[in-house]
């Protein structure tokens, strides 16, 4: 994919940190940012399957020999080990250019009365909480040089509150919240802080949420011609890539037959 001529340069030698960079967006993120800059990037992929992040690490490492990657194994729902982990990257890598906060999840399809406690505590504490005390230590470096891009990969669930899916829609809608306001925040200084919210992606997300189950995560796309994991990372690295002084702030990106969580054509 072609950014424009000054998309490599505008990456070159950045450091950026993706969450959730073991599968699905986070992954295809990292492949996209490594072929836009050709290979002169520097990527902290964070996740809590670390031999995944070796792969990615190695077919990348064959593709481009310069490129720089440090797996980084975190559990971002084990919120209060986050300030621990990030103070133990090593020295080079401790500045962080750009933080995509890709990470995050849904748990089961219960209504309310019939939610696990188990699931109410992981999809906030990922979702929410961890994505939040993540921003808040890399937000503060970021301000101190003035400079920094933050991506936050929301979901257009955060737009319509959809039955069965409460806890996973309101925490997107928390994060759309928290985005704006840290936009807000940041309106005197050269941060940027940009929000993508994808529709229907064909990952492991519906897996995960189905704990497992193959069958009915099969049929969340069947009918559907969904987004790739590359729709969504072409738009974050072209998002990322335009001039400094331009911030494509927020972009709901949906494959043709979804308008919306609910609105869509199955076939
Ligand atoms: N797929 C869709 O239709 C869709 C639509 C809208 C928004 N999104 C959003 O897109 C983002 C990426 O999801 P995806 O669709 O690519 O799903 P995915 O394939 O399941 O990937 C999720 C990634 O998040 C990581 N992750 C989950 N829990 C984590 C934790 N506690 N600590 C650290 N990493 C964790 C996973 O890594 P480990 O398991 O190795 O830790 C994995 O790399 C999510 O924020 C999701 O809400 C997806």
């Amino acid at each position: 994919m072609s950014y424009g001529t000054r998309a490599a340069e505008r990456l070159a030698g950045k450091t950026i940190l993706i969450t959730g960079a073991s599968s699905g967006i986070g992954s295809a993120i990292a492949n996209e940012l490594a072929d836009t800059a050709k290979g002169n990037v520097r990527l902290i992929l964070v996740a809590r399957r670390l031999l995944r992040l070796a792969e990615i690490k190695k077919n990348l490492e064959s593709k481009y020999p310069g490129i720089e990657i440090l797996p980084w194994e975190l559990d971002i729902s084990d919120f209060k080990r986050i300030p621990t982990r990030i103070k133990e990257l090593p020295k080079d890598w401790s500045k962080i250019d750009v933080l995509i906060n890709n990470a995050g999840m849904a748990q089961g399809a219960d209504l309310v009365g019939s939610l696990e406690i188990e699931a109410i505590e992981s999809v906030y504490s990922t979702n929410v909480i961890g994505l939040v005390v993540l921003t808040n230590l890399i937000v503060a470096q970021m301000k101190e040089r003035n400079k920094g891009d933050i991506v936050m990969i929301g979901s257009i669930s955060a737009y319509e509150a959809v039955p069965t899916s409460s806890l996973y829609g309101s925490s997107k809608a928390c994060l759309l919240s928290f985005t704006e306001a840290l936009r807000k925040e940041n309106i005197s200084n050269r941060l940027r802080i940009i929000e993508v919210d994808p529709g229907l992606t064909e990952t492991e997300f519906a897996l995960v949420k189905f704990e497992g189950d193959s069958e009915k995560a099969k049929k969340v796309y069947s009918g559907y011609e969904p987004l790739t994991t590359y729709d969504i990372a072409d738009v974050v690295v072209f998002n990322l890539t335009r001039a400094e002084n331009t911030v494509v702030a927020s972009t709901s990106v949906v494959p043709n037959n979804q308008a919306s969580c609910t609105f869509t054509y199955r076939q």
